[in-house]
């Protein structure tokens, strides 16, 4: 992966970069699925990969220390679990590699406050979390700014949810070389097609969320018996027909996305498959390919959860990996701001 930083000149052949990352702030759900994990699988034999656990930006809103710590192991097994091979993918977590808060520093010296006031996701939080609207949480676009940018990162799988800190993470990046010249690579976001807004089960205008309660998500994790209870109770509508109409439909057209996501069938193939039949069929139907997609993930995840010991390694090798790649691009970022060399 070292190499993969030279310049195409040295490597013709280097590979583009990936970067993403997944808070631990819960078990994942199944929008973190289908919006982003199953994602980074997929491209992780086209790309160098660094695949993240920002415990960093979990600690935005408060969080249970022991619990914190058990979600990064947790999370490092489920990434483990969907296929991601540490070899070729970068596993690690975020606060063990300090370029990223290094950055953060100095990129938030080139963001403007409004630009953040602006921010969907701020809005949100601090609607959500209005005992504890603290500076981080303000500031967290641009700590995920650094994770990308630290990297030199071409591409970054996202759901839709993030395109927004995507977008500012671009300007900030196109901001900076438009002073010091070429630094920063320009990053593109990859959102899927089909799925990259997975609603809640229960008020299907809003996006499915980890730290939402428990019944209107499917987590990772979720029993067969959890996942069939859960969509039976999924809202629909009073129509009794089965059309993809996000706007009017939301419930109906979100059990469609999933359904799609995980069978590969089109929204019209769904139309035609389900035509005459009633939401039941549908809903059986989904979580028999939700249960089908979780079995394996499950038992792999039970299987690297037994093993402390190889977790820990693995992030410990992500990260000296990580923070080598990290070095470089921060002693070009230090000398062209201007800061005295080390
Ligand atoms: P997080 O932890 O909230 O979510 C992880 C990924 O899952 C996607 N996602 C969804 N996709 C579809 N439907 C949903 N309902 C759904 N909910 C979540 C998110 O879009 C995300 O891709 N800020 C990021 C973490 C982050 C990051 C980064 C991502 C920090 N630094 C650098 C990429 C690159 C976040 O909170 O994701």
């Amino acid at each position: 992966m070292q190499a993969q930083l030279n310049s195409k000149a040295e490597n013709p052949k280097k590979k583009p970069i990936i970067f993403s990352g997944i808070q631990p702030s819960g078990m994942l759900q199944l929008g973190n699925y289908i919006g982003a994990l199953r994602n980074f699988k997929l491209l992780q034999d086209d790309y160098d990969c660094l695949y993240c656990i920002v415990d960093l930006h979990a600690i935005t809103v408060r969080q249970e220390p022991a619990k914190l710590r058990k979600l990064c192991y947790e999370l490092v097994a489920l990434y483990l679990a969907v296929g991601l091979d540490p070899e070729r993918s970068l596993i690690y977590c975020q606060s063990h590699v300090s370029g990223h808060t290094e950055l953060a520093w100095i990129l938030g010296c080139y963001t403007y406050m409004g630009e953040l006031q602006r921010m969907t996701q701020f809005k949100d939080k601090t609607a959500k979390h209005a005992e504890n609207i603290n500076a981080g949480l303000l500031t967290y676009p641009v700590l995920m700014a650094a994770d990308i940018l630290l990297f030199k990162s071409n591409l970054v799988p996202i759901g839709a949810d993030q395109k927004q800190h995507l977008e500012l993470t671009r300007d900030i990046a196109i901001r900076f070389n438009n002073i010091y010249g070429n630094v920063l690579t320009v990053p593109e976001p990859f959102i899927p097609k089909v799925g990259a807004r997975i609603m809640s089960l229960l008020e299907p205008t809003r996006k499915m969320s980890k730290s939402d309660p428990e019944d209107t998500y499917i987590s990772m994790l979720d029993s067969p018996d959890a996942v069939r209870r859960k969509l039976k109770r999924a809202v629909t509508d009073s129509e009794a027909s089965i059309r993809f109409d996000a706007e009017s439909k939301p419930g109906v057209s979100n059990l469609m996305s999933i359904y799609c996501s995980l069978t590969g069938s089109t929204l019209r193939q769904i139309e035609d498959d389900f035509a005459g039949k009633g939401y039941g069929h549908l809903k059986s139907a989904v979580a028999e390919a939700v249960i089908e997609t979780l079995a394996p993930i499950q038992s792999e995840y039970a299987r690297f959860m037994s093993d402390k010991g190889a977790l820990d390694q693995i992030i410990n090798n992500g990260a000296a990996r990580a923070r080598s790649l990290a070095d470089r691009t921060m002693a070009t970022v230090r000398k062209k701001v201007g800061l005295a060399p080390m």
